[in-house]
This record gives structure tokens, sequence and C-alpha cells, in this order.
């Protein structure tokens, strides 16, 4: 059995990772918007992630015999000025996210709750990668400024991400050809 506040911390989680899918949804329109679609489409990667991220907590959750409660969600932010500071915005957002995986981890130490240590431990490694990759490209807009020649090749550059193994986020995987 999952202890009571390890649950219920973990519900606030589930919330916090569909709040960031939320908030990247605004930014993929955002970078859609400013024909930025290589930022866009990493961003979907990205928003993929985060429900991949939530459906970790619930599944533990369930795992567990503890009860799921889906709680509210706030839509963070809509609009930016530039690309650097929703990149920025997308940064501080993980440092935020990464704060509250540490607090998770010290409620399943103060609960001695060992069961859920290794999916934590794998939260605390991901939110590194996390910070790197938003902190790298805000750093990256930095160096381009003004130029419009970098502007676009870092924009070919991200649209390269790779989607995970037959991702339903893929727009090939909806927009089926008579669908
Ligand atoms: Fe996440
Ligand atoms: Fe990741």
């Amino acid at each position: 059995m999952i202890p009571k506040p390890v649950r219920d911390i973990m519900n606030e989680q589930i919330k916090n990772e569909f709040e960031s899918y939320y908030l990247y949804l605004s930014m993929i329109a955002y970078f859609h918007e400013q024909n930025l679609d290589g930022m866009a489409h990493w961003m979907r990667v990205q928003a993929h992630e985060e429900t991949t991220h939530a459906m970790k907590f619930f599944d533990h959750i369930i795992d567990r015999g503890g009860e799921v409660a889906l709680l509210d969600l706030k839509q963070l932010k809509l609009a930016w000025k530039t690309p650097l500071e929703a990149w920025k915005d997308a940064y501080a957002h993980e440092q935020f996210i990464t704060a509250k995986i540490h607090a998770i981890v010290k409620v399943v130490r103060e609960e001695n709750d060992y069961t859920a240590e290794p999916m934590m431990n794998w939260f605390v490694k991901e939110q590194i990668e996390e910070e790197k990759n938003t902190d790298g490209i805000s750093r990256q807009l930095e160096r381009i400024g003004a130029s419009k020649d970098g502007l676009y090749m870092l924009d070919k550059e991200l649209a390269a991400r790779a989607w995970p193994a037959g991702s339903c986020f893929d727009p090939l995987s909806y927009n089926l050809p008579g669908a």
C-alpha cells in the first residue's frame, strides 16, 4: 500500500506534469505563429513526454492500490514576446519541476517508502536532461541574437528531434489519409 503522503504529493505531480503539457502546447501554437515549425516540432515531442511523466505517476499510484485524484489544471502562460522568452520560460519551468521532484523524494524518504525509490531516481535523472535541453536551446538563441540565418539554422536543427516509437502525438498518426 502506498503511504498517504506519498500518494497525495504524487497526485499533485500528475497535475504538474499535465500543466507542463498544457504550457508546452501553448508554446507550440506560438512557435507555429512565428513560422518556427522546427521549434514547434521539438516542443510537440516534449509535450508528449510530459503526458508520459504524468502517466508514470498515475500508474504507480494505481499499481500500489492508491486512489488517483485528478486536480484542476491551470493554463500557466499563453503568449510570448520572443522565442527566447519562451525557451527561458521552458527552462525556468523545468527548474520548478525539478524542485517538485525533489520534494517528492523528500516525502518518500520520510515515509521509508523504498518501493517508490526506483521511479523517483528515474525522475531525478530525467530532470537533468530536461534542464540541460531547455537551457541549452536558450543559450544558443542568446548567442544567435538578431541573426535571421542563425534562427533559421537552429529551427532546422530542432526539427530533427525524433518521436518516441509509435507516438500518438506524431501528426502522422492522426492525420491519416482519408481520415
Ligand atoms: Fe516532466
Ligand atoms: Fe526528457
